[in-house]
């Protein structure tokens, strides 16, 4: 049984993450590829509880950064026991809505955490595992904010951070995806839908076309 392969969506609040996460699955599906969607943190009913620890806006006691870096891989370990590393097993390929650069981007680039510990975390709760592709949405803080603004969801508790936050996030994003263009696409998310979704579909039909 050959292993599914494993697409990661990345990029600040609001740049169409959730959006595209369908068109990819969507795009697989089409080709007869069994796909499994899903989101980080989150996941699986344990995850997703944890999810709701790290979201919570609620002031009183604010959250340690080093717990929040833990609660993340927390989660994650659990969605990879339980539902990434069974799918790829079956040969599903795994379409996720965040992953592990996101925590490099938030808790290391936005909140100034020492990278090599996320690193070693990493390498705790993967072993080797990464995704075969991220595609990396990229656009303009501002522009991200005001398409989260029209959407109208009350704020979690990182859609709650300053400018400056999501300035380091997607700078962090940027760096990262330098860093390993074999695995990354940086796809310009500042465009109309159609435009961002030929652009993923050209680099989907491409990649995988490597990978047969
Ligand atoms: N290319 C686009 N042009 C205009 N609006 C878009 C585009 N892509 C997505 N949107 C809209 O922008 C909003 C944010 O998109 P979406 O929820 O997919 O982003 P996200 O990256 O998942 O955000 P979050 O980080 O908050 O989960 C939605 O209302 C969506 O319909
Ligand atoms: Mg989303």
């Amino acid at each position: 049984m050959t292993p599914g392969r494993f697409i990661t969506l990345e990029g600040g609040e609001g740049v169409g993450k959730s959006t595209n996460v369908d068109f990819v699955c969507d795009w697989l599906s089409a080709r007869g590829i069994d796909v499994l969607r899903t989101r980080e943190p989150g996941g699986t009913p344990r995850a997703e509880a944890i999810r709701a620890l790290l979201l919570d806006p609620t002031p009183q006691e604010p959250l340690d950064e080093t717990a929040e870096l833990l609660l993340m891989f927390a989660a994650r370990a659990q969605h990879l026991a339980a539902k990434i590393r069974p799918a790829l097993a079956r040969g599903v390929w795994v379409v996720c809505d965040r992953f592990t650069d996101a925590t490099f981007a938030y808790q290391g680039g936005g909140r100034g955490l020492d990278e090599t510990r996320i690193a070693t975390l990493e390498a705790l709760v993967q072993d080797d595992l990464q995704p075969d592709l991220t595609l990396l949405l990229d656009m303009p803080v501002e522009a991200a904010q005001h398409r989260v603004e029209r959407r109208g969801t009350t704020r979690d508790r990182f859609e709650s951070e300053r400018q400056n936050f999501f300035t380091a996030v997607r700078e962090s994003y940027l760096s990262r995806a330098a860093q390993a263009p074999a695995r990354f696409a940086v796809i310009d998310a500042d465009r109309e839908l159609d435009a961002v979704q030929a652009s993923i579909a050209d680099n989907l039909a491409e990649r995988s076309a490597l990978w047969s």
